[in-house]
């Protein structure tokens, strides 16, 4: 995969429209401070949101795909800062089957604010937004889920006050909710520790742009195919489905070469006491992680959840309110 990084910024009223296509994006966009303005989104509104920075802004949110917590987060997000969501299903649109994502681009480069959009190939979300004129944001795609990494950033510095150092072991899939905590956790100087296993391994043109970024920003990052031994040690524990949407033909196979990775009590007792348990959800109980530990007093996964909007709302102001 050659094109999670952002493409050519197009240019409205002078300015360069910016985009969040991949977590490397977030680079760009000022990660402490989006991280900083989503924490008092979240425990002190009034300082942050007393005025609607989104008043008279209107933004779609195209889904090609189910979503719950993306979704409604999303239209939670802009709605409290005094927006308008305008959500479109796949029916709706006909993404690239009615017409082409860049003709979707023009058109509502001309009718609304910011485009969210949630789709099957990355290709479809870069070719939207070389073709927009307003901000376009990537709601998950085949490759990279970049919201969600923002949302677990947050939460694990919630949980140990920073984020720089921190153990953070995947294991599961390397899919795309890997691929952006990679990029997000490079940026943030994570120890992270990635297990997947083999033939499940992260795009190799993300692990080496991640690591290209850690090297800047001091994070650690490895790769394996034993779970124990990323899991050993760490602070946090975070997994994913084995199969995701658009690859339920693969779901038996994947149960069966997944065996060993599930985020259970007994693989928890290597790592550290303290240790979190995250999960983007949705989940599958007694598959990629136990009830016990999705359930249970370590998991984070309902407070990833919940700053899924405060990260968004960040970044709509980031882009929509500060120019
Ligand atoms: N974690 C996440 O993106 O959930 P949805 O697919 O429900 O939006
Ligand atoms: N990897 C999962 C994430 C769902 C939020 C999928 O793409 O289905």
């Amino acid at each position: 995969m050659t094109t999670h990084l952002a493409p050519p910024t197009a240019r409205r009223g002078g300015a360069a429209v910016r985009h969040l296509l991949s977590a490397a994006d977030l680079e760009g966009l000022g990660l402490p401070r989006l991280l900083d303005r989503a924490q008092l989104l979240r425990t002190d509104r009034a300082t942050i949101a007393p005025s609607r920075p989104l008043a008279g802004r209107q933004v779609a949110l195209l889904f090609e795909k189910p979503s719950l917590r993306t979704r409604v987060s999303f239209e939670v997000a802009v709605t409290s800062l005094g927006g308008h969501a305008i959500a479109l299903g796949p029916d709706e649109v006909g993404l690239g089957r009615r017409e082409s994502a860049a003709d979707v681009a023009r058109n509502l480069s001309r009718l609304v604010d910011a485009v969210v959009l949630r789709t099957f190939a990355h290709d479809t979300l870069v070719e939207m937004a070389a073709a927009a004129s307003i901000p376009v944001v990537n709601a998950l795609t085949d490759a990279e889920h970049p919201c969600q990494a923002l949302a677990d950033l947050l939460t694990l510095r919630q949980r140990f006050g920073h984020l720089a150092g921190v153990r953070l072991a995947y294991v599961g899939d390397g899919n795309n909710v890997a691929h952006s905590l990679m990029l997000a956790g490079a940026l943030a100087g994570l120890d992270l520790r990635v297990a997947t296993p083999p033939g499940y391994a992260p795009d190799p043109d993300v692990v080496a742009t991640a690591r290209a970024l850690g090297e800047r920003h001091r994070a650690w990052i490895s790769l394996g195919t034993d779970p124990v031994e990323a899991v050993t040690g760490a602070d946090a524990v975070y997994t994913d489905v084995w199969t995701s949407m658009g690859r339920e033909a693969e779901a038996n196979e994947r149960r069966a070469r997944f065996a060993g990775f599930e985020v259970n009590e007994s693989m928890l007792t290597h790592a550290a006491t303290h240790v979190v348990a995250l999960h983007c959800m949705p989940a599958h109980r007694g598959e990629e992680i136990s009830a016990a530990v999705l359930d249970g007093p370590r998991s984070l996964a309902l407070e990833q959840a919940e700053n899924r909007r405060y990260v968004q709302e960040a970044v709509l102001i980031e882009l929509l309110a500060t120019r």
